[in-house]
């Protein structure tokens, strides 16, 4: 398969890259540094890398990009820094997703194309009745008023939800949850629940960066976990370690 990696040369993005170069499939990765990109990605002769974003660029060039992708994996995300959260592009996941999805729109293509976009347990799926506590309406009311990112990702789920839908003969979407998000070397075990089961503010669960990517390239290869979660929204957990060793008294 041929797979667009947005966000590549990020903490998750980079797992990402390296799973599905090393599961055999072509990567398209656009990225603002190739340096950056070579600093976490080693070279690979199913690497093709174009410097830029995706918002810089013509209509035509996007076109010609997600030409012969079969899915498309955003890990973009707002740097965390003072121009990452408030600067320009505010809404950088939003944005990204509408140009793409009209890029494959316009190549009328016979097979939808897959898009992956990796969101938090932070925003709710709003096709469902999801019960969010008071305490996390409160936080997140806030969190729109003073954190820009969380709106564009809100939001760029909300296009996807909204514009793309259910049925669509282009673009097929996913949006992936994870809780808290850590660092680990290796792939662990993992919990996928439709809505959290834990409060994402007061009571996070943990969720490896590894563990997301891995779990978005399995969505990309597996035709069946593809049709389980197609116009969904999973909400991806480590599996808490059983103490195996526990003597029943
Ligand atoms: N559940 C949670 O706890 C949680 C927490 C945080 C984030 N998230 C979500 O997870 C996603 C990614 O997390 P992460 O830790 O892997 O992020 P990360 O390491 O910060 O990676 C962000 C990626 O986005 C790119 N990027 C940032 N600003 C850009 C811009 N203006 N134009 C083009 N590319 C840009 C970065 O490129 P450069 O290398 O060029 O900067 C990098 O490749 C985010 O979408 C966020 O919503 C979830």
């Amino acid at each position: 398969m041929t797979i667009l990696v947005l966000g590549a040369t990020g903490a998750t993005g980079k797992h990402l890259t390296r799973y599905l170069l090393a599961n055999g499939h072509a990567v398209k990765a656009i990225v603002r540094s190739a340096d950056r990109l070579k600093a976490v990605v080693s070279d690979h002769p199913n690497l093709d890398v174009t410097e830029g974003t995706v918002l810089n660029q013509s209509d035509k060039t996007l076109q010609e990009t997600v030409q012969g992708c079969d899915a498309v994996a955003s890990c973009l995300g707002h740097n965390i820094s003072f121009k990452g959260i408030f600067g320009a592009p505010r809404r950088l996941v939003r944005d990204t997703a509408e140009r793409i999805c009209a890029a494959i729109k316009a190549n009328q293509l016979a097979a939808p194309v897959k898009y992956v976009l990796m969101k938090t347990t932070g925003n709710t799926n709003r096709d469902l009745n999801e019960i969010v506590p008071t305490s996390q309406r409160i936080v997140t009311s806030l969190l729109r008023v003073v954190l820009p990112p969380h709106v564009d990702n809100e939001q760029a789920a909300d296009y996807l939800r909204v514009n793309i839908d259910q049925e669509n003969a282009s673009v097929e979407w996913c949006c992936v949850r994870p809780d808290g998000l850590i660092d680990q070397d290796e792939p662990t075990p993992l919990d996928i629940h439709p809505s959290p089961i834990r409060n994402p503010i007061f009571d996070a669960g943990k969720t490896s960066r590894i563990n997301v990517a891995h779990f978005m390239g399995r969505l990309i290869e597996d035709e069946a976990l593809w049709k389980e979660w197609k116009g969904r929204m999973p909400v991806i957990y480590n599996r808490a370690l059983q103490n195996l060793n526990r003597t029943e008294s």
